[in-house]
């Protein structure tokens, strides 16, 4: 059995270890991160809190908290600490092959060894290795902290396991694992990518284009498409009726011909001069972070239209907040079950959610910002609807609570990469009514920073009205409010309640 990974090591911390270190502190897992230059490591926390902004932006799904970063030089060190490997140094087998049965020699057999190489084989890097079964492939996109694929390659000596293992832990924060079936050079997308720009470079080495007219080629057109349908269903549209049958007979004639070079040309100082000042000119004077940010920001934008599609990247992304949603329930569960059946003695205020200030949440003042007490409010009120039954599948049902009424008193401040803990109380639950009395603690102190009174209606959704309750949901949250029902109120909820009855 290979590990749960709770700490990811990484060996070799250039663009991509960067990219990896982002996407898993993110989600909560920590990183050991190993390169053989000393400098790598304000390097790699620079990546990190670039990458930040635009991943914050990706989901309010509720996080846990963010994972923490260390750096060493001392490869054999961070093999000896860590869950899972992922290798990212310059892409020449001859000193991956020697690093990898290096790392190996210190790494437990059930720590899986994946490699980001962007085309050679598995079956070269694992040749050295000792437990050589648990080493494969992961060939990640830039910037890995957005894009979700992977491509997951096994060599001749992968096992079936350590494969399905990889695969757990990448959609656990958040990626597409596309298992290629064998080995081939350059995976599957950059055999796709490299037959796309062998074409671009023999069109500006001829000059029938312009780098820059060749990606308008792209963006106003196939690009678009290509973000939710690849090339083949799209060209099964394209075919009319009868689908790819007829796209084949239209223009398997041109295949034959063929418009493509499959060589690629030379790469003169006259090509590779146009090539840069083509995409010189195409950045206009913006510079390289600049328009990382710029990229960064649509592809969270695309990702979140893709959500509403389930489609592509975006069904991947709601896949990722159902998982969110349901670890964060799944916390909760067994406190809130424990409370509804064990009467007064462990009527205590349910404690829903852990969670952790994110650097994101800061406002100017330098604490958290007003709307990240409604989301962190709204996540407890969440997790205890989970355990009362009212899940996607209820939803899905043409049922849900929506609320009426919100208010927040604030007492303390929280800072950045504060812990804290949400308790919730049921206050009243009627046919179709529910108030609930959320109070926001700081982990160290137990310091109560906010509370917040909340009433939500049931509603069936189709008809936007007012509905009863499931009666289950009802009884359950019956039950939690029978079970609190002796607990006196804090002071600043009770300023909130007479507030409310007035
Ligand atoms: N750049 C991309 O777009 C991209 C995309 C997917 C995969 N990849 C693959 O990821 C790998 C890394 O690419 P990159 O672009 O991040 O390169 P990079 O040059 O930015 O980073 C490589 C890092 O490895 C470190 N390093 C060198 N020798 C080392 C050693 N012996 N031990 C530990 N660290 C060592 C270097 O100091 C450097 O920090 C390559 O295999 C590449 O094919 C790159």
């Amino acid at each position: 059995m290979m590990r749960q990974v709770k700490t990811l090591g990484l060996l070799g911390t250039g663009v991509i270890g960067g990219g990896w270190a982002a996407r898993a502190l993110h989600f909560g897992i920590d990183v050991v991160a190993a390169d053989v230059k000393p400098e790598m490591e304000e390097w790699i926390r620079g990546a990190v809190a670039n990458a930040e902004g635009a991943l914050a932006r990706l989901t309010v799904a509720p996080l846990p908290p963010k994972g923490t970063l260390s750096f060493t030089t001392d490869l054999s060190a961070m093999a000896r600490r860590v869950d899972f490997i992922q290798e990212n140094i310059p892409e020449r087998l001859e000193l991956k092959q020697r690093v990898l049965a290096e790392v190996s020699r210190h790494a437990p057999p059930d720590v899986v060894i994946a490699s980001s190489t962007s085309g050679l084989m598995p079956s070269d890097l694992q040749r050295d290795m000792t437990a050589p079964e648990r080493l494969l492939v992961a060939h990640p996109f830039n910037p890995v902290y957005l894009l979700p694929l992977v491509e997951l390659v096994g060599g001749r000596q992968t096992a079936a396991e350590a494969l399905d293992a990889a695969a757990r832990f990448f959609t656990y924060i958040g990626m597409h694992p596309l298992r290629v079936r064998r080995e081939v050079p350059g995976h599957l997308t950059d055999r796709l990518q490299e037959a796309l720009w062998r074409e671009i470079l023999h069109m500006v080495n001829e000059d029938v284009a312009t780098t820059g007219e060749l990606d308008d080629s792209i963006i106003y057109g196939p690009g678009l498409r290509w973000a939710a349908m690849g090339t083949n269903l799209i060209y099964h549209l394209a075919g009319g009726e009868s689908g790819m049958r007829h796209m084949l007979q239209q223009f398997g004639p041109c295949l034959k011909w063929p418009w493509t070079k499959l060589e690629a040309p030379e790469l003169t100082e006259g090509l590779i001069d146009k090539m840069v000042a083509g995409t010189q000119a195409q950045a206009g004077g913006r510079s390289i972070r600049e328009l990382e940010r710029l990229r960064d920001d649509y592809l969270v934008a695309v990702q979140q239209v893709l959500r509403e599609y389930n489609i592509g990247a975006g069904a991947t992304l709601r896949a990722l907040e159902a998982r969110l949603y349901e670890a964060s329930a799944a916390g909760a569960r067994a406190r809130i079950a424990a409370a509804a059946t064990s009467g007064e003695a462990a009527a205590q205020p349910l404690r829903l959610l852990e969670t952790q200030v994110r650097p994101e949440w800061i406002d100017y003042n330098g604490h958290m910002t007003d709307w990240r007490y409604l989301q962190v409010f709204g996540d407890a009120t969440d997790a205890l609807l989970r355990h009362a039954g009212v899940d996607d599948a209820y939803r899905r049902s043409g049922r849900a609570l929506y609320t009426l009424e919100s208010r927040v008193a604030h007492h303390a401040e929280a800072h950045s990469q504060e812990l804290l803990y949400v308790t919730t109380r049921v206050l009243e639950v009627d046919e179709k009514r529910l108030r609930l009395l959320h109070s926001l603690h700081r982990t160290r102190d137990d310091i109560v920073v906010a509370t917040a009174l909340q009433v939500y209606v049931h509603v069936e959704t189709a008809a936007r009205k007012s509905a009863p309750l499931d009666a289950a949901v009802r009884a359950r949250l019956a039950a939690l409010q029978a079970a609190q029902a002796r607990l006196p109120l804090p002071v600043a909820a009770q300023r909130l309640t007479d507030q409310a009855a007035h």
